[in-house]
């Protein structure tokens, strides 16, 4: 193998005979929601790098694995009436499909809910003890009595301390930016069970971070370890002082319980980071690779986590004190990336532009993707957009009408006139050892994840390479009895360019490079010798042009289809928990078409609130003092203008026939209904 020196930024002098031992992750996508094509974004990057060094000859592995634990993944497994373990396992499998069809190429894929994690989180945890870096103490924290578990601040909804805006998250508010504590809103509610929280105390363990100061300053004072501008955020971080961090939470709780302390849980950011070191484990175990070779504290080889911005403190801070307490070494650096927007907005679901990996591969090919993120990314952390509009061009115009041009223009001379030999010379040497000298450029981008720098390099070769084929033009040869001889040649110039090419661009299109490799019948190599007298396959089409309506099938809502008359089951209906409500209040939501906020009075200490769509019906005076049906123990559902506590039931077509009872039926508020 060729040893390779990276220009920018200078991570080793490799020596010529020197393989890289190089161990790559990408951040561990939570088990409960499916990969979007924002979270592709990391993953791209992160497998068109792995298979760049794994071309390049070095031992390189890349482990990922699902993030499994936390109290949104018990409520969504409670919520769909099954156990955690099962709902992980549903998602392990549906994230692995999909990353498998983008051609996203784990050496293993595993779970932090997994032994060899219990096992490398207890041993970090000891250790940060042994090493007096746990303290503990007791803090306040909002309760749910009905559920009677702590509730994470996202948990928490009310009004804004600050500016009042309704329902916000107990951390921040959307509507003014302020940041708070879930004791500071205003008429807080429960997002779990709607009750009002109270406010507890426990005792938590804390990581005292300021331990690591100097540590942490010594580690990335090394200018390749973080980019400049996630350097400066970490800058800011050190000025404003390292807080402890809080690693305990209480039962219930879906995740790995703290050795010695019965009924306390690791949270979450504890495990999830050491799944990384888990799947490695779980796959040297498998193919006897040395751990310790990849992880002990004097370890030569490199390590490399690919993050978003949005968990940098974790990966930064967190993570290289815990493996320097636990005598583990400390990344070699953090590759960070920004968010994806589409059309230059947040992805959205109302815009359809929330695309799941699924529904994107329902409709388009993998490689569009790939093609299309490596031609935007750099390697800052600036945002980065897919813009649909151009997406479709670039890919038409790069791929189909660059690249898959070369070959499919000369391949058929080829095939049918010269039985599929190429010639035995090159017509023009010069020319490809100008593409082979591009090799030194396009290495070092891949090295330093300029992938947006190398496909211009790439692109622009391939203009040169059509510019060969017009300049030659084959297509007047062939009807020139005495160009016999320079069609064979200009052809197989063409397609020999067109290999290095190819080759250049195999990282980011594994699937399209291995179609190519059967069309030529010959490895796609970095710096390939040319194929002479060499006998090729018949071409078949590489890759289709997108079409505009491919893309707006994909962003447009999936039609619900009328669902099947399904019987429900007794139990089912006996869950439904049907009442006499008392309409107390009746109000118009302001910028609500069909809506009215009621306040409804179910014979409990507390009023409801509800959100109907019954304006077109009444006015909220005719309202007023009546009396209606609900659903008393639907979950509490946030909407654009609050949350509804509950459902109010209507019969007819949307207008006058909504049934509501009279006061003087003898209803009263609270009664059940059976
Ligand atoms: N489970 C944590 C990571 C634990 S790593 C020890 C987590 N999971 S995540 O599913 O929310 O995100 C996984 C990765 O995808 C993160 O690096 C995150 O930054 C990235 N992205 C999620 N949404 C994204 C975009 N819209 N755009 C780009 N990257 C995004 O965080
Ligand atoms: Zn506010």
């Amino acid at each position: 193998m060729v040893g390779f020196a990276p220009l920018y930024p200078p991570y080793k002098v490799i020596t010529d005979s020197s393989v890289r031992k190089i161990l790559v992750t990408s951040a561990l996508p939570y088990a409960n929601g499916s990969i979007h094509i924002g979270h592709l974004v990391e993953y791209i990057q992160t497998d068109i790098w792995v298979r760049f060094q794994k071309l390049r000859g070095n031992e390189c592995y890349y482990v990922c694995a699902d993030d499994a634990h936390g109290t949104p993944i018990m409520l969504r497994a409670q919520q769909a009436g099954i156990a955690p373990e099962e709902l992980i396992a549903g998602f392990n499998a549906e994230h692995q499909a999909d990353f498998r069809e983008f051609a996203i190429e784990f050496d293993n894929y595993y779970s932090t809910h997994s032994s060899e994690n219990r096992v490398l989180a207890g041993q970090i945890y000891q250790s940060l003890k042994d090493g007096g870096h746990i303290i503990s103490r007791t803090i306040s924290q909002a309760y749910d009595p009905e559920k009677q578990m702590f509730l994470p601040d996202r948990f928490v909804r009310g009004e804004c301390p600050k500016c009042g805006a309704k329902d916000q998250y107990g951390d921040n508010c959307e509507s003014c930016g302020a940041t708070y504590n879930p004791t500071d809103l205003k008429n807080p509610i429960s997002a779990v069970s709607g009750a009002t929280p109270i406010e507890k105390d426990s005792e938590h363990f804390f990581v005292n971070l300021s331990d690591f100061e100097t540590m942490l300053q010594e580690w990335m004072s090394d200018s390749n370890v973080l980019h400049p501008a996630v350097k400066h955020k970490l800058n800011e971080w050190f000025e404003s002082g390292l807080q402890a961090w809080d690693i305990s939470r209480d039962a219930p709780y879906f995740g790995f319980e703290i050795p010695d302390q019965p009924g306390k849980y690791f949270y979450v950011w504890l495990d999830a980071p050491v799944g990384y070191m888990a799947s490695f484990q779980n796959l040297c175990n498998r193919e006897n690779i040395d751990f310790n070779e990849f992880w002990s504290a004097d370890s030569e080889a490199e390590l490399y986590h690919f993050i978003g911005k949005d968990i940098v403190y974790f990966h930064s801070l967190f993570w290289p004190a815990m493996l320097t307490a636990a005598g583990f070494r400390k990344p070699t650096a953090i590759f960070v990336h920004g968010f994806l927007t589409v059309d230059g907005q947040k992805m959205s679901k109302s815009r359809g532009t929330f695309i799941n990996a699924r529904t994107y591969l329902d409709n388009l090919d993998p490689e569009y993707l790939r093609y299309y993120f490596a031609a935007k990314l750099g390697n800052g952390v600036d945002d980065l957009d897919l813009n649909l509009d151009d997406f479709i061009q670039r890919v038409n115009s790069d791929l189909v009408g660059k690249i898959v041009n070369i070959a499919s223009r000369c391949s058929g001379f080829i095939t049918k006139r010269f039985d599929g030999k190429l010639a035995a010379s090159l017509a023009d040497s010069e020319l490809y050892q100008f593409f082979l000298d591009k090799e030194t450029v396009i290495a070092s981008a891949y090295e330093n994840r300029e992938y947006n720098k190398l496909v211009r390099e790439i692109m622009a070769l391939a203009d040169r390479a059509n510019q060969y084929v017009d300049q030659y033009k084959p297509w007047v040869m062939a009807k020139q009895a005495d160009k016999e001889v320079e069609l064979q040649a200009v052809c197989s110039q063409a397609l020999n360019l067109f290999r290095v090419l190819m080759s250049y661009l195999s990282p980011i299109l594994p699937l399209m490079a291995s179609k190519v490799e059967d069309f030529l019948a010959a490895a796609l190599i970095w710096k390939p010798e040319p194929l002479l007298d060499h006998s090729i396959n018949k071409f078949k089409p590489l890759m289709k042009r997108v079409e505009q309506k491919q893309v707006d099938a994909m962003i447009k809502p999936k039609e619900t289809k009328e669902a099947e008359p399904e019987f429900l089951d007794y139990e089912d209906f006996a869950k439904v928990d049907l009442r006499i409500a008392h309409i107390v209040k009746a109000e118009h939501v302001e910028g609500a078409a069909k809506l009215l906020r009621l306040t409804l009075d179910v014979g409990e200490e507390k009023t409801r609130n509800v959100f109907a769509g019954i304006k077109d019906a009444y006015t909220p005076e005719e309202l007023t003092g009546r009396f209606t049906l609900m659903v008393a123990n639907l979950k509490p559902r946030k909407m654009r203008f609050g949350f509804s506590e509950g459902m109010v039931l209507a019969a007819g077509p949307g207008k006058k026939e909504i049934f509501l009872l009279q006061p003087d039926d003898g209803a009263k508020a609270g009664m059940r209904v059976k």
